[in-house]
């Protein structure tokens, strides 16, 4: 019966899509008129209502209701659209809809999953207009073994609004004992029979295939990877499935999550700011993926490793809320396009963001917009060997963080991150800052290096500090001689493959979004069978002669190798007495070492290395990036050549195909002119 019902769809979906096309411009007039209607006064929404019952409660508006357990908090089911349950009620009612918390400590050295089960209910606010209510677990020094972390969990549903807000406030008392977090996050696990269709952004959204596709299918190299062998779709057969090619820089990843077309259903995770998210825009998180699940990810090392692990030692006090993030409900008429729920849920995103900082979360820990300040000014550039004049920092990012070093906000997991973009000429305004001290700090797209500003901010209540201009010096001793990439902390302008193909993801088979594809480690070895790569700063071009990742070579029977990669170039007039300047820009490093050697051979001590580098697996987990790294290696002319010259890139760990360092932007710098132009 369900097989039978499954084939029905697969026919379905293959219509849709072809439906999507032409009917775009009929979605399109719809949902305008929804939301004209949604506007007019004359539509009546019922009072929001908590109903309580002996070991759960229902939040209802009328439009959804949701149900929690208590006193743990889990949201066991979400009847909206005629479904008795969006949520699989096949599962656990504590593996449905759920917080959670990835923590060790000195005493229990191995990870340990909580559910952040609530052993208290409060209701906070219950009016007709708004119902909030607060799971809270609150810790002691008697519970020895026990994450040491007070917890408090809320869920707030607004009158006439389809869906629900779910925000949470983690704190620890001074003198409480070590604690490691290494990942914080709510869970969806939706209903398998229902929701086939997943949407991340315009050009990543597809049908996908069942967990139990997964569990009828082989593991590749990793468990999180499958080959498809015999999935109900038969048009997924023979693909690769991974949750982390469904990845997102937390900038890109604001909405996402899942249709059902049978009634026209959409369920949407939308994250209106990332003020509360770790490291900065560029942080990479998962996002959906098969289950269907969709997730929230607060924190997590995915694509950075160690450094994000919230490490607290000494006793250390510390309070954060993360979120509210919405879960936002959507729904066509059942024969209208259900892909015209992603516009409406990309605009409701949009409207989300409006709003932030929200004006209704009841804890005082969320601060609304008249307790927050803002920092406004103008970022320029000063590189006199790119521009005469100032340049301006057009489309930099731009924000404040922790107090810290230069670029230590990708690193930074405890605070509240505030970020922002300069518009073409470099001006900018970072909105809704929290009361507190920072660091402002920016870096752009075709410059390399971290700027801060050398002064802490320190916003309260209403500042609106102006900064006029600030001027960013970057790292710079002489004129480019030559170059390889472009430096945006990215490798996606360099060459990327290919997929083998029995392994490929039919999403990604065209750019930009090619590097997402599994197993291209292995492809290097495919491309250079005999010799390592050999570029020519004269006759070779990156974006073909420049592999995105610098990995082992496989030769055979699971062993890698290091690889050692060639830049030839002339110079003419070199000047032995004075110094040049290599800059290395790696967009990632994962257990690697990379070791420099000019004009010499492989078996010579290196005139640079890194050491052991980087834990940020974005090989393994196709990213294009993962930590941003620098450095600076200063070559003496007298080691320098009139001629050719060669410079040898090592990476020197070998046995593992995910060992290895992506490349950001290489440049040669001559000797300093001393003459100002
Ligand atoms: C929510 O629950 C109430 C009470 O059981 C019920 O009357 C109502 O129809 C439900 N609403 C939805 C949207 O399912
Ligand atoms: C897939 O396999 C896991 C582990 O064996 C099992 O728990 C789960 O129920 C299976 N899921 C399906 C849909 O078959
Ligand atoms: C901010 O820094 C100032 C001095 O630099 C200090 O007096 C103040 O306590 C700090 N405020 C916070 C909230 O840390
Ligand atoms: C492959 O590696 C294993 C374990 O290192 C070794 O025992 C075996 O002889 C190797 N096979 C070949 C063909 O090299
Ligand atoms: C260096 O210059 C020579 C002579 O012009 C030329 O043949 C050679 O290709 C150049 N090599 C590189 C790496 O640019
Ligand atoms: C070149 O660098 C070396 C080592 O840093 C330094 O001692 C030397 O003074 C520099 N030479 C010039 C001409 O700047």
């Amino acid at each position: 019966m369900a097989r039978q019902k499954k084939c029905g769809w697969n026919l379905r979906w293959l219509a849709i899509l072809l439906q999507t096309f032409l009917l775009a411009q009929c979605a399109a007039s719809r949902w305008q008129k929804i939301h004209q209607n949604e506007e007019d006064d004359e539509i009546y929404y019922p009072p929001v209502q908590l109903h309580d019952f002996e070991d759960h409660i229902v939040l209802d508006n009328g439009i959804l209701n949701v149900t929690l357990s208590t006193p743990e908090g889990m949201i066991t089911k979400i009847t909206y659209n005629g479904i008795h349950n969006l949520l699989e009620q096949e599962y656990n009612e504590n593996n449905r809809g759920y917080w959670d918390l990835v923590w060790s400590s000195p005493d229990h050295p191995t990870d340990i999953f909580d559910k952040l089960d609530g052993t208290n209910l409060f209701v906070i606010r219950e009016d007709e207009d708004q119902v909030e209510v607060s799971f809270v677990r609150t810790w002691d020094s008697s519970q020895t073994g026990l994450l040491p972390l007070n917890i408090d969990k809320r869920f707030i549903m607004l009158r006439g609004c389809p869906g629900f807000y779910s925000y949470a406030i983690f704190e620890r008392l001074q003198g409480w004992p070590d604690l490691h977090m290494s990942q914080g996050r709510i869970v969806f696990k939706l209903q398998q029979n229902l929701f086939e269709y997943m949407a991340i952004s315009d050009d990543r959204q597809r049908v996908m295939p069942t967990s139990e596709d997964r569990n009828r299918s082989q593991v590749l190299d990793y468990p999180e990877a499958v080959l498809l062998t015999n999935p109900t779709n038969a048009f997924l057969r023979g693909e690769v499935d991974d949750k982390y090619q469904y990845s997102s820089d937390n900038k890109d990843s604001q909405v996402h999550g899942w249709i059902a077309a049978d009634p026209p259903t959409g369920f949407w995770i939308i994250t209106p700011s990332n003020e509360f998210k770790t490291a900065g825009p560029l942080k990479q998180d998962l996002t959906s993926h098969a289950g269907p699940i969709a997730l929230s990810m607060f924190f997590s090392t995915h694509y950075a490793g160690v450094p994000l692990v919230l490490d607290f030692r000494g006793g250390e006090p510390w309070k954060k809320v993360f979120g509210p993030v919405f879960v936002y409900l959507n729904s066509v008429s059942p024969g209208e396009d259900p892909l015209a729920l992603w516009p409406d849920a990309k605009e409701q995103m949009m409207m989300e963001t409006k709003q932030w900082p929200y004006d209704f979360p009841m804890s005082e820990d969320f601060p609304p917009a008249k307790q927050r300040g803002r920092v406004s000014g103008r970022l320029l550039v000063r590189d006199r060997y790119m521009s005469e004049r100032l340049m301006t920092a057009s489309s930099a990012y731009i924000g404040v963080a922790r107090p810290g070093d230069p670029g230590s906000w990708q690193r930074e997991n405890k605070g509240y991150q505030f970020w922002s973009q300069c518009d073409a000429l470099g001006y900018f305004r970072i909105n809704n800052i929290r009361a507190g001290n920072y660091s402002l700090y920016a870096w752009l797209p075709g410059i390399i290096g971290d700027y801060k500003y050398n002064i802490q901010i320190n916003i309260k209540p209403g500042s609106k500090i102006r900064l006029r201009n600030v001027v960013y010096d970057p790292p710079r001793d002489g004129p480019t001689l030559w170059e390889i990439g472009i430096p945006d902390r990215s490798a996606a302008e360099f060459y990327v493959p290919d997929p083998n193909p029995t392994l490929l993801n039919q999403l990604y088979t065209v750019q930009p979004d090619k590097f997402r594809q599994y197993g291209l480690w292995d492809r290097y070895t495919d491309l250079y069978p005999d010799q390592d790569l050999v570029y020519s700063v004269e006759s070779s071009i990156y974006q073909t002669d420049w592999y995105f990742a610098h990995v082992n070579r496989n030769i055979g029977n699971k062993t890698y190798v290091p690889t050692t990669w060639r830049i030839l170039f002339n110079l003419t007039d070199v000047d032995t007495s004075a110094n040049y300047t290599l800059r290395l820009a790696l967009a990632s490093a994962n257990d690697a070492e990379l070791q420099v050697r000019i004009n010499g051979e492989e078996g010579e001590a290196p005139c640079f290395t890194t050491g052991l580098i980087g834990k940020d697996n974005a090989i393994a987990r196709h990213g294009i990036h993962g930590l941003y790294w620098l450095y600076s290696v200063c070559i003496g002319g007298s080691v320098l050549q009139s001629s050719t010259n060669i410079i040898l890139l090592t990476q020197s760990r070998g046995s593992s195909p995910w060992k290895g360092i992506m490349y950001d932007y290489i440049r040669l710098e001559g000797p300093s002119s001393n003459t100002q132009t």
